[in-house]
């Protein structure tokens, strides 16, 4: 924990856009935690000593029998606390107010006319302003709290915007946190730092600092291993953790055979040539495509792939001897304990193992730097400590990399084949300049062959899908609306430099129902 900065606590009732509000926040220099709003006891808030509280949407209606509710601790802290959507909602029941179901729902865009000024909308929206939010909601406030005023109105929520300007609490029925509320941001900036005062030192420099003091506080002189997958996590962990500890740290690179073209150069040619990292570089290929011999169902595939990561890991941490901790890559988004409605003791803490079961099996202890962090930081923090920004910038890419973009049984012609295809589209895509706007950009080979004609006779080769989404999680993903000029450039291409492959199609498939990979 951040404890010598200002800290913002987010009580989460089940929105489904709770970690935007927390990104918000960080964006203005301030850290901020999520917790469930059945797991904020009072001395846990109290001990967490947060400068203001902001509760979120959710999908309840405060209306119904044993709906969730705030702490009423919150209220008594005598620090600010804003509301959002649900939040709103039970902050004005609790207060005394009252909250019935919708006259009418209001869903997507919306218009708030300010009705008077405040410390929240200062410097932003003028009173008379009409301000463009994003709506989602079927229940609505009919009747403030004691000491509350309007401060904007909308058509299906005559309090849209309230504050009790006393006690700094205010209420919005919009959602801030989201873009399609084009100032949303700046309101959070405003509460966060002019109600709330935070000071907004919260930067990626002030972190790299101050993690390499408590990784050193944490791991002393003992010796740490920490596997690295090509991908920015593991790659920003490794990084930062050589800058704190120097050559108590060992890395290990498992080369499965599994990963696209030239990649297991790259990540060598990083660490022991650029950072000069200790590094066991495994070249398992042979170990991999034994394991998965006869294998094509994606399940056992994937099992094989992560069963056969952890002996060679395993065996090459051995190698090293007297190691006692394992870093692991491990993101807040991974940490964030989910909503549990019926409370008690089933509340879920999702961890993430990059290298599944790997700290069971091997009996060390965690350090993971990465902990508090979003995606998009760690690749700040990357920038921050010199990283290349090619590095940073990369797609994500699964630990049983290839092995799940071939249905069915794999063999080495067929990875050869795909790595090729991969590269070829992969390289239009960043002539095109639409890697970054992409999240994901990746080809499938199909197990499928068909017919073609190539100058005058007869093909009979595989077909390549290629998979383009957008997406800010991996959670959902949208597919990504090529030009077909385009996506008939990378076929010609395809078709015409790897042999193997006479026909390309292109997956237009959203998540749900389809999932990014095909396996
Ligand atoms: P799906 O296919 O479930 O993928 O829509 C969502 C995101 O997760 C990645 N992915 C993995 N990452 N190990 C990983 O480290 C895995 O086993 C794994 N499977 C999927 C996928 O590439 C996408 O970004």
């Amino acid at each position: 924990m951040a404890v010598q900065h200002d800290h913002i606590l987010i009580l989460d009732f089940g929105s489904q856009v709770t970690q935007l509000i927390a990104r918000r926040v960080r964006e203005h220099g301030v850290y901020c935690e999520i917790w469930p709003f059945n797991a904020a006891e009072d001395d846990k808030i109290k001990a967490f000593n947060p400068k203001g509280i902001i509760l979120s949407g959710g999908p309840s209606s405060v209306t119904e029998d044993n709906s969730p509710r705030a702490p009423q601790l919150v209220f008594e802290l005598g620090i600010p606390v804003m509301g959002i959507c649900y939040g709103q909602q039970t902050m004005c029941e609790q207060l005394g107010g009252k909250v019935e179901s919708g006259h009418h729902r209001e869903f997507g865009r919306a218009f708030v006319d300010i009705k008077t000024d405040s410390p929240l909308t200062k410097g932003l929206w003028e009173t008379g302003a009409k301000e463009q939010v994003w709506m989602s909601h079927g229940d609505r406030v009919t009747k403030l709290p004691e000491g509350f005023e309007i401060i904007g109105t909308s058509e299906g929520a005559p309090l849209a915007m309230i504050a009790n300007l006393e006690k700094n609490f205010y209420g919005m029925q919009f959602h801030p946190e989201v873009t399609h509320t084009p100032h949303g941001s700046t309101l959070i900036r405003n509460f966060v730092r002019n109600v709330c005062g935070c000071s907004g030192d919260w930067t990626m420099a002030q972190f790299r600092e101050e993690s390499i003091a408590r990784i050193r506080t944490q791991v002393g002189d003992k010796n740490v291993v920490c596997g690295l997958s090509g991908g920015v996590d593991s790659s920003v962990t490794a990084i930062l953790l050589h800058e704190a500890i120097g050559d108590q740290l060992t890395c290990i690179y498992v080369d499965t055979g599994l990963m696209r073209s030239g990649e297991s150069e790259q990540v060598v040619d990083l660490f022991r040539n650029h950072y000069n990292i200790p590094l066991i570089h495994e070249n398992a290929k042979d170990l991999f495509m034994a394991k998965l011999a006869g294998k094509s169902d994606p399940e056992d595939k994937r099992k094989a792939i992560g069963a056969t990561f952890i002996d060679v890991f395993d065996k090459c941490a051995k190698s090293i001897g007297n190691v006692d901790f394992l870093a692991q890559g491990t993101l807040y988004p991974d940490v964030i304990e989910s909503v549990s409605f019926t409370g008690g003791p089933s509340v879920t803490i999702k961890s993430h193992h990059n290298v599944g079961g790997l700290p069971e099996r091997m009996n060390l202890k965690l350090v993971e730097p990465m902990r508090e962090l979003f995606k998009d930081e760690v690749r700040e923090l990357g920038r921050e400590l010199g990283m290349p920004e090619d590095f940073i910038a990369r797609h994500p890419f699964p630990g049983p990399g290839l092995g799940i973009r071939i249905p069915g049984e794999l063999s080495e012609e067929k990875l050869d084949i795909l790595r090729q295809a991969d590269m070829v589209y992969l390289d239009e895509i960043r002539k095109a300049g639409l890697y970054d706007e992409i999240w994901q950009a990746f080809a499938v080979l199909l197990p499928v062959k068909t017919v073609g004609v190539m100058g005058d006779s007869r093909s009979y080769e595989y077909v390549c899908a290629l998979r383009a989404v957008t997406s800010t999680d991996g959670m959902t993903a949208e597919y990504y609306p090529f030009e077909h000029e385009f996506l008939g450039r990378v076929s010609t291409r395809i078709i015409n430099e790897v042999r193997g492959i006479n026909r390309v199609v292109y997956d237009i498939t959203s998540k749900p129902p389809g999932t990014i990979e095909w396996e």
